[in-house]
C-alpha cells in the first residue's frame, strides 16, 4: 500500500493522511489514491492481446480500499470472465467500468466521484462511436450511499452493495434489457460465496482468502458495520476446498481475511463453531500450501488457541497486523474499542512469549475527537513501547452516520497533520530499525515473481518484507534462503544461499 503499486486490484498510495509502506498485505487499507492516476493503467488487468477473442466484451475494474475489495473484485472478474468479458486497463476500451469503492474515510470516498466524472466522459464518447458502456460502482461506497450516487451521477447504470455482487451477471442483463439505474444495496439472505463460481483466475504464488466478513465492534470512527453488515464466518469446508483449488493453480501463500478475522467462528466438519486457530490447523494441512498469513484481528478476540497457533504451526507466519488506534484509555474509550493501553501491551507480551520473532503491525488514529495533546503523547508512547515492525497511520476523518462524527471536540485539520507528522516519524524509526535489524540475516524467501531488473526475483520474507535477489525464474513459488544484505527504504535485497 504505498511507495508502489501492489498486487492486482489494488490502487494505492502515500496520501498525506495515510502512510503505507509494503503492500496490501501488511495491513489493510489501500486507499488515498493520490498516487495512481485514473488513466494509468489498472494492475487490474492481464497483459492484453493473448486472452481476447476480437468480440470479447472488455471490462475495466479499478479497486480501492483494502484487501477484501482485491478479493471482491477478482471474484467479479471471474464471474465476468464466465460471462465473455476479458479485463482491460483502458476505460476507453470497456464495455463495462466497475469501480469497487471505499468508505472508510472522506477522501476515499470522494476519489470515486472524480473518477466518476472521467468515465462519464469517456461513456458520452463512446456513445459518439455507437458503443455502449455500463457504469458500476460497487463495494463500500455503494453499500453505504446507494441511491444518492445515482443522484449525484446519473451516468451511473448499477449501484452494487458489497453483499450482491454475486448477483452482477443477473443485474448486467436487466440492464441490457432496457432497465436503468439499478440500485442493489440489500443484504442477501442467500449466501453470497456460494452463490460464486469456483475460483478459476488464480495465477500468483498469493492469494487472499475471505473467510469472515462484517464486523459487530461498532468502535465509534468506522463505518465498516454498516458498510460490510454483521460479523458472518464461512463454514470451514468451504474455504479448505477454495484454499484446496488455488494451490492447485500454484498459490503457495495465502491470507485470509475479514474485516475481524481473529472473531472467525464458521461451522466446522462436526457442524460445531470452529475458530481461526482450528481453521488455521486444517488449512496448514494442505499439501502445497506454504504460508498462512490473516488479517486483520481485534485486540479483544486474540484467543490464547490463535496465539499458542503461532507457537505451534509452522506454516504460520510470524507476522501480525494487530490495530490498536490510540494510546489514552480515554480516547479508546471514546472509540469503544473495549481495550485500554495496558491490556494491549499486556497481550502484545504475550504474543512474543509465544512467538518471539514475530512482527507486529498496527493501525492508528490521531486528532480522534477530544484527543488532547497529552493523549496524543500516549499514544507515541504505545508506539515507542510496543516497537512496531510497520504502522499504519491516519487522520481521523468524520463519517456520516458514526457516533464520533457528531462528537464535541473535533480537532483542526492543522493539528491532525501536525500530529501525523510527528507520529509517522517514530513509526518510520522503528520500521528501519525492523529491517535494518535483518542485514546479515538468513531469511526464507518465497519468490512471487521476476523483479524489475534482469536476473532479479522478488519475494517475501516471513515478516512480510519485499526481498530482491538474483535467482533463477525456476525459483519462483519456492521458499529459498536469502542472506539479507541491505535494507533499503521499502524493501531488503540479498543473495540467494540455499534451499528449503
Ligand atoms: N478491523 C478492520 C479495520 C478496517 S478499517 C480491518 O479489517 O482492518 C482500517 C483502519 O482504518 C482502522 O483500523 C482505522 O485505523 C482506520 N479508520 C477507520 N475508520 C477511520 C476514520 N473514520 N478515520 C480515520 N481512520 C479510520
Ligand atoms: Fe471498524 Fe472497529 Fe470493526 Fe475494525 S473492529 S472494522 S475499526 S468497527
Ligand atoms: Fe474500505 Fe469497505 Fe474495506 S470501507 S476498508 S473497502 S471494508
Amino acid at each position: 500500500m504505498q511507495q508502489q503499486k501492489v498486487r492486482r486490484g489494488a490502487n494505492c498510495g502515500t496520501g498525506p493522511d495515510a502512510r503505507e509502506t509494503l503492500d496490501s498485505r501488511k495491513g489493510i487499507l489501500l486507499d488515498d489514491l493520490d498516487r495512481m492516476p485514473f488513466e494509468e493503467a489498472s494492475p487490474q488487468a492481464e497483459p492484453d492481446g493473448h486472452a481476447a477473442a476480437p468480440a470479447a466484451k472488455r471490462v475495466f475494474i479499478k479497486t480501492f480500499g483494502c484487501q477484501m475489495n482485491v478479493y471482491d473484485s477478482e471474484r467479479m472478474s471471474e464471474m465476468l470472465a464466465a460471462e465473455g468479458y476479458v479485463e482491460t486497463d483502458a476505460p476507453d476500451e470497456a464495455d463495462l467500468a466497475i469501480l469497487n469503492t471505499c468508505h472508510i474515510r472522506e477522501k476515499a470516498a470522494e476519489k470515486v466521484y472524480s473518477d466518476l466524472g472521467r468515465l462519464r466522459d469517456i461513456k458520452s464518447a463512446r456513445a459518439e462511436g455507437g458503443k455502449e458502456t455500463l457504469i458500476t460502482v460497487a463495494g463500500c461506497v455503494a453499500q453505504a450511499e446507494g441511491e444518492e450516487i445515482v443522484r449525484r451521477a446519473p451516468a451511473v447504470d448499477l449501484v452494487l452493495g458489497s453483499q450482491s455482487y454475486h448477483r452482477l451477471p443477473e443485474l448486467l442483463s436487466r440492464l441490457r434489457g432496457g432497465e436503468t439505474a439499478l440500485v442493489e444495496t440489500a443484504f442477501p439472505d442467500e449466501d453470497k460465496f456460494q452463490a460464486l463460481p469456483e475460483r478459476a483466475s488464480a495465477k500468483a504464488v498469493t492469494a487472499f482468502l475471505t473467510v469472515q466478513e462484517g464486523c459487530d465492534k461498532f468502535c465509534t470512527f468506522c463505518v465498516v458495520p454498516y458498510t460490510r453488515g454483521m460479523e458472518y464466518s464461512r463454514p470451514v469446508a468451504a474455504l479448505v476446498d477454495e484454499a484446496r483449488r488455488l494451490v492447485q493453480r500454484g498459490v503457495r501463500d495465502i491470507t485470509l481475511l475479514g474485516q475481524n478475522v481473529n472473531g472467525y467462528h464458521g461451522e466446522g466438519p462436526d457442524g460445531a463453531p470452529t475458530t481461526l486457530a482450528g481453521l488455521i490447523g486444517q488449512l496448514a494441512g494442505i499439501e502445497g500450501l506454504l504460508r498462512i498469513r490473516y488479517t486483520t484481528s481485534h485486540p479483544r478476540d486474540m484467543s490464547e488457541a490463535l496465539i499458542e497457533a503461532h507457537a505451534r504451526e509452522d506454516k504460520l507466519m510470524p507476522y501480525l497486523h494487530l490495530p490498536f488506534q490510540a494510546g489514552a484509555d480515554r480516547v479508546l474509550a471514546a472509540m469503544n474499542r473495549k481495550h485500554t493501553a495496558a491490556d494491549y501491551l499486556a497481550l502484545i507480551a504475550r504474543i512474543r512469549r509465544a512467538r518471539p520473532d514475530i512482527a507486529l503491525s498496527t493501525d492508528i488514529i490521531v486528532g480522534f475527537p477530544g484527543e488532547s495533546d497529552a493523549d496524543f503523547e500516549a499514544t507515541l508512547a504505545l508506539v515507542r513501547e510496543a516497537e512496531f515492525a510497520h504502522a499504519f497511520s491516519f487522520k481521523y476523518s468524520p463519517r456520516p452516520g458514526t457516533p464520533a462524527a457528531t462528537m464535541d471536540g473535533q480537532v483542526p485539520e492543522e493539528v491532525k497533520r501536525e500530529r501525523l507528522e510527528r507520529l509517522q516519524e517514530v513509526i518510520d524509526a522503528g520500521y528501519r530499525r525492523f529491517n535494518g535489524a535483518c542485514v546479515g540475516k538468513r531469511l526464507p524467501v518465497l519468490f512471487e515473481k521476476a523483479g524489475r531488473h534482469a536476473g532479479q526475483l522478488v519475494g517475501r520474507s516471513p515478516y512480510l518484507q519485499l526481498v530482491h535477489a538474483d535467482a533463477d525464474p525456476a525459483l519462483i513459488g519456492r521458499v529459498i534462503d536469502v542472506e539479507i544484505r541491505a535494507a533499503g527504504a521499502n524493501s531488503l535485497s540479498g543473495a540467494i544461499c540455499g534451499q528449503s
